[in-house]
């Protein structure tokens, strides 16, 4: 595949986001189902559904281009999972993994910002003002997601964690 036009760029950016969002799917079942303490856990839950959302709206965005929905492998996410499954697998104590947890969760959330705040203005430039608008609801709720977990880790009680 060219890339050498901003349909190209935007073409590129859309099918890493979608693959994105299908492994942050997985993640925040498998962030749901590690975390103990309940509000964190309900978090990852809403976030989930809303994720699902995320991936009904791209692939409303692919049929305005008249196209299937493809995936670009996303080696920024598939990164951040795999730093996750070893700091997971290295058998912290619950209130340990329930912080990193959230952790984990925003470093995700960013780099989806990133990618929408990235993709919006080049289908403005392209003309496609409504699949930037779909983006736009995207970026919105990943915003809204990320505030939500950083309200939780400044409020998050450490009694339970030795400071060393
Ligand atoms: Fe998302
Ligand atoms: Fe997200």
């Amino acid at each position: 595949m060219s890339v050498d036009t901003i349909q190209d760029l935007f073409e590129h950016g859309l099918e890493d986001i979608y693959h994105a969002e299908h492994e942050l799917l997985d993640a925040l079942d498998e962030l749901e189902s590690n975390t103990e303490r309940e509000e964190i856990a309900e978090a990852f839950a809403e976030h989930r559904e809303e994720t699902q959302g995320h991936i009904d709206r791209l692939e409303a965005v692919f049929d305005m281009f008249g196209e299937p929905p493809e995936k670009e492998e996303c080696e920024g996410i598939e990164g951040l999972i795999e730093e996750y499954e070893e700091f997971a697998s290295m058998n912290p104590s619950q209130e340990v993994l329930d912080y990193h947890n959230m952790a984990a969760a925003e470093k995700t959330e960013h780099y989806e910002i990133a990618a929408y705040g990235n993709l919006i203005p080049l289908a403005d430039q392209i003309g496609m003002g409504e699949a930037a608008d779909l983006l736009e609801e995207n970026l919105r709720e990943e915003q809204s997601a990320l505030d939500e977990l950083k309200e939780l880790t400044e409020t998050y009680e450490m009694d339970a964690i030795p400071a060393e």
